[in-house]
């Protein structure tokens, strides 16, 4: 999605603001443009395609001043063209300002300015609101800007700039994320936290309709009724390092390698030994107990993650539990009342569906609940108090694998956590779950160490046309997680079945050689699966299985090829089986060539509906 940064202080500003965009690209974009002040005169490139292309135009005609927006444009509204990139300015070229987000009766807007004399030079949504500020300009761009914003719907991070007001930078934000970032010479505003990191970790959030103004050495925020309030920043502890590829040739790469010590972090943010931390969870004893059902709703990855909390909440908790994407529970008139848990799951903690989701749910009554990486997002913001976090650091690749893996970590965690609280479980089952997962990092560190098979593996398999991932219970769910992997960065044509319905339909698809990824780690289940393996063999396919070492021996007994993970209990397997099927996507993009870290038409947050 859409990335915007923006720097006011006494350096150059053009290669702050490039530094900081390249450091948006992975949210996904398709043309970029930066706006500098000049003297009392505003000065802006843009170009379509990768951010090179601008760096490229910036060479040849550099840009000078110390104030600038810039910005990496996700199409929305008109193709991704130099004259539909941000920034976008009014007729006179006084105002310039990046927008992420949609005007929603940007339509009506336009006709209103058309009517007025404007002549637009784009397609976009966003530069209604610069001609839109131009005729409503009244000298100072904050009173402006306090008139226009009332006038616009949907959703906007907006930061301008205007030629009256050099050296300032005018911010504000509705259902789109924006930060500031602050430091004594010089302010810094984003989008997102990581494009901040390099020059300061002391960050202000803006609520919902406020207006920040970014001078050199100031910086004033006024609330949504116009009055001045004082700053409050929440210093980010994560590090520059943590942003960067730190030797390895992609994120997505780094960050699987990053899992081991994701897992332990969040696992120790939340236990303490074998026992959970008391008041982790935002549930009492009572209202547990009084719980009829927990409905978990999220968008992709994080969908998948709380479709291994219903299997295991269900199973440790004894709580019926619903899984739903958000962009459909929003729409479905959904029941829920004050005897129902609510939880929303986003690694963003940004995405639009998402964020409407938990807003219904709370209004319907619903105890709500977020689950997210990210400290001040605006999931974390609407749930507060009760959020869970995951503790993966900031995630760049758009495949999501530690933020993954670390959202399933919690829904066990709740998992046990319920379990206890409901009487279900006792005291001494918790903490044997607690210390067999305590066991998982380590674990999860040595079974990195089977790449060099996999990467074997999709030297061999990488030209297939499609993939089935199969299983069964939780092996399921991550068997959708899996696939989703795999199309999103490999562009392979792949599909997950639950194992026993595979018959029903689908078997029609296997043929000669075709490629299956079976996983078994349920033992219970598994003599089910092998059933499977065979039904598919049978037909041609080729089955490559990822099983626990106890059922390594019956299963190569089916398959073509096995991977083993070590053994634990069935209920955190998932948390091991999800690394080599991670790895296993990885390598089957990159032997296919694939930009892995910026797979095609995918961004990483997805603030727009
Ligand atoms: C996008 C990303 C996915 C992600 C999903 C939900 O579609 O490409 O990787 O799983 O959004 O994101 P969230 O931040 O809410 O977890």
């Amino acid at each position: 999605m859409c990335g915007i940064v923006g720097y006011t202080g006494a350096q150059p500003a053009q290669p702050i603001l490039m530094e900081g965009l390249s450091r948006l690209e992975y949210r996904g974009y398709d043309s970029a443009g930066v706006a500098i002040m000049d003297g009392d005169r505003i000065r802006l490139l843009k170009a379509k395609g990768r951010l090179s292309n601008l760096g490229a135009l910036l060479k040849g005609s550099p840009l000078s001043g110390q104030t600038g927006i810039g910005h990496t444009r996700w199409a929305t509204h008109g193709e991704p063209t130099d004259l539909n990139a941000h920034p976008h300015t009014d007729m006179k070229g006084d105002i310039a300002l990046v927008h992420n987000g949609i005007i929603e009766n940007h339509a009506r807007l336009r006709g209103m300015l058309e009517e007025r004399g404007c002549a637009f030079s784009s397609e976009t949504d966003t530069e209604v609101i610069a001609h839109l500020l131009n005729l409503l300009w009244d000298g100072s761009m904050l009173s402006t800007l306090q008139r226009a914003l009332p006038m616009l719907e949907g959703s906007y991070a907006l930061a301008v700039l205007c030629a009256a007001e050099p050296g300032a930078i005018f911010c504000t934000r509705k259902d789109s994320p924006l930060v500031l970032g602050l430091s004594s010479q010089a302010q810094y505003l984003a989008s997102d936290i990581p494009a901040l990191l390099a020059h300061t970790r002391e960050i202000e959030l803006l609520e919902d309709r406020e207006i920040a103004v970014l001078c050199p050495e100031s910086v004033t925020v006024y609330d949504a009724y116009g009055a001045q309030r004082d700053l409050r920043p929440t210093h980010v502890d994560w590090d520059v390092e943590s942003a960067e590829k730190g030797g390895y040739p992609h994120f997505m790469l780094k960050e699987i390698h990053e899992e081991p010590t994701a897992l332990r972090k969040t696992l120790s943010a939340h236990a303490d030994g074998h026992m959970l931390r008391r008041g982790v969870i935002p549930i009492t004893r009572e209202e547990a107990q009084s719980l009829s059902s927990l409905t978990i709703v999220a968008c992709g990855t994080a969908y998948h993650a709380g479709m291994i909390g219903r299997y295991a909440i269900e199973r440790l908790a004894r709580l019926p539990v619903a899984v739903d994407v958000a962009s459909e529970f929003r729409y479905r008139q959904p029941l829920l009342d004050k005897d129902d848990l609510f939880l929303a799951i986003s690694q963003s903690g940004e995405t639009a569906d998402t964020l409407a989701a938990l807003r219904e749910a709370a209004r319907l009554g619903a105890r709500t609940m977020a689950l997210t990486n990210v400290v001040g997002s605006s999931i974390a913001r609407e749930a507060a108090p009760n959020v869970l976090y995951t503790h993966a650091g900031p995630e760049i690749a758009v495949a999501s694998t530690k933020a993954y893996i670390t959202q399933v970590e919690i829904m066990l965690l709740l998992a046990v956590d319920l379990a206890q609280k409901r009487g279900v479980i006792s005291e001494e089952e918790a903490s044997e779950l607690l210390a067999d997962m305590a066991e998982i990092p380590a674990q999860a560190g040595t079974l990195l160490s089977c790449e060099e098979s996999v990467a074997r593996f999709a030297s061999r398999h990488y030209d297939r046309r499609h993939v089935f991932y199969i299983g069964r219970g939780m092996d399921h769910a991550l068997a959708m997680e899996a696939s989703l992997k795999l199309k999103e960065i490999s562009y392979i044509m792949s599909e997950a079945y639950a194992a026993g319905e595979l018959k029903h339909g689908t078997i029609a698809l296997i043929e000669e050689g075709t490629l299956v990824c079976a996983l078994l780690t349920q033992p219970h289940l598994a003599d089910k699966t092998l059933s499977n393996i065979r039904e598919v063999k049978s037909r041609g396919a080729r089955v490559l299985a990822i099983c626990t070492e106890s059922l390594q021996e019956k299963t190569a007994a089916a398959a073509d090829e096995v991977w083993a993970i070590p053994d634990t209990h069935p209920i955190l397997a998932p948390l091991l089986a999800a690394i080599p099927v991670q790895l296993l996507a990885y390598h089957m993009a990159v032997s296919r060539g694939c930009d892995v870290d910026k797979p095609r038409n995918l961004a990483k947050s997805v603030t727009v509906e």
